[in-house]
């Protein structure tokens, strides 16, 4: 397994490009699915989440290229089987089931186990077939979705825990080609539903309210072709907003898209750290030393979950106590222990994590537990002193695009070691 070594203590300055949304890329490859033309998708990113969609793609028959970052894709006969040799890599492979069930009627999909971030259930993904007449069956590690006609009806379908994003992003894509309208009470109201909305109205869906917590859908007969690009990726922009905030000097991002990162954006302001912001470009002026901060995630556009492991290790360097509470995945706090191995001083209590600084890291070998989490260790390793070597990299892969080539452009001391015993 490749490991990335990092040697701390170099500031970062100059400039970084942001990739293509893995999140949004996701969901909009799997809705080429509902046509047969051929759907041409730019900005893709080249993430090991992105490869395992397309092989899921290619398995259900859709003929697949790619050429750098864009992707063509025509799914013109498919079959609805995705068996667990191939979606067990992902959690996110659930989201081939709402094309499936919209464009066939039906989809066996193998259910994605949990992960290290906590159970992660899909009730909230059936309840919304089930409003569109779908049955829903979970037997032997599949689950089985099919509806000899599919009605649009109004499903709430907010959870315990809130919205559930990649549910909204299912239900919607397998209403665009019901009969009768959907309503989406409770739905995500993420960038990347927006993005997704954005591709299927071109591809021919009606579809009103992405971005609230309503969603209209107006069921049409077919879906065509279309030709899209990818929205930035908001958490790899917050990724290197932290990285830069803690270890550099002045470091601008290209192409991001601002108005998404405005809970990320405001916590750094409070924080203490100065940002040029315009529309597609920031630019921040780090000093390594934040002021504390009471930090709670929640659903868009509140402080995003997936930017709290890298949050806490800005905030081991901040003078006093900083809190940081998770509502959206109550368990995601993987990244603590870690984190406590190079000398930050957190304590967890329930789902806050208690973060008392300012901590001198020191680099030591880690373990990437999931991706946020790896994140979070290569940013503390930019300020440890000494090296930090990070282990289990391949989390890290799956949704950063080449961070250590990114950061070593920034001038962090930064390495991969590839793995050449297989
Ligand atoms: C997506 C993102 C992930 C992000 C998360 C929350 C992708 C590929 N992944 O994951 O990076 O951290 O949104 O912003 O887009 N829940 C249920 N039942 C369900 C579905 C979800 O109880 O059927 C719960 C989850 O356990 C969690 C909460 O709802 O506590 C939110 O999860 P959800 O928004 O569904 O996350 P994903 O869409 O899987």
């Amino acid at each position: 397994m490749d490991k990335i070594l990092v040697h701390g203590g170099r500031p970062l300055s100059g400039s970084v490009r942001i990739s293509g949304s893995k999140n949004s890329a996701l969901p909009i490859l799997a809705a080429s699915l509902l046509t047969r033309d051929r759907c041409v998708i730019h900005c893709v990113p080249d993430l090991s989440d992105i490869h395992y969609m397309l092989q899921i793609l290619s398995h259900l028959g859709a003929h697949v290229e790619r050429a750098s970052g864009t992707v063509i894709i025509q799914a013109e006969k498919i079959s609805t089987v995705a068996p667990y040799e191939i979606v067990r890599k992902m959690r996110a492979s659930v989201c081939v089931l709402g094309p499936l069930l919209g464009r066939h009627r039906e989809a066996k999909v193998s259910l994605p186990g949990g992960c290290v971030i906590g159970d992660r259930p899909i009730d909230l993904h059936l309840r919304g077939f089930r409003a569109l007449n779908a049955a829903c069956r979970v037997e032997a590690g599949d689950v089985k979705v099919f509806a000899d006609e599919l009605r649009g009806s109004t499903v709430d379908l907010e959870g315990k825990q809130g919205p559930t994003v990649l549910g909204t992003d299912n239900v919607m894509m397998a209403a665009t080609l019901a009969e009768g309208v959907t309503v989406i009470e409770g739905a995500a109201a993420e960038p990347e539903v927006v993005d997704l909305a954005h591709f299927l109205i071109k591809m021919g869906a009606k579809i009103e309210g992405a971005g609230t917590r309503r969603i209209t859908i107006e069921g049409v007969k077919e879906l065509h072709g279309a030709e899209h690009s990818v929205i930035p990726d908001r958490i790899e922009a917050g990724t290197f907003l932290v990285a830069a905030a803690l270890a550099g000097t002045e470091v601008t991002l290209r192409r991001v898209n601002s108005d998404h990162l405005k809970a990320v954006l405001n916590s750094l302001t409070d924080a203490g750290f100065r940002m040029d912001v315009q529309r597609d470009q920031i630019t921040v002026h780090g000093n390594g030393s934040p002021r504390p901060l009471e930090l709670i995630t929640e659903p868009y556009p509140g402080f995003p979950t997936d930017m709290q492991a890298q949050m806490c290790a800005l905030l081991s360097r901040a003078n006093g106590v900083s809190r940081a509470t998770e509502t959206v995945f109550p368990q995601r706090f993987m990244h603590v222990s870690e984190l406590k191995r190079m000398g930050a001083d957190i304590e967890l209590d329930g789902a806050t994590a208690i973060i008392r600084g300012p901590s001198q890291l020191s680099g030591a070998p880690v373990m990437a537990s999931d991706l946020r989490a790896s994140a979070a260790l290569v940013l503390a390793g930019l300020v440890a002193n000494g090296l930090t070597e990070v282990n289990r990299v391949y989390h890290i892969d799956r949704g950063y695009e080449s961070i250590d080539e990114k950061l070593a452009g920034l001038g962090a001391h930064i390495e991969r070691v590839k793995d050449r015993s297989h």
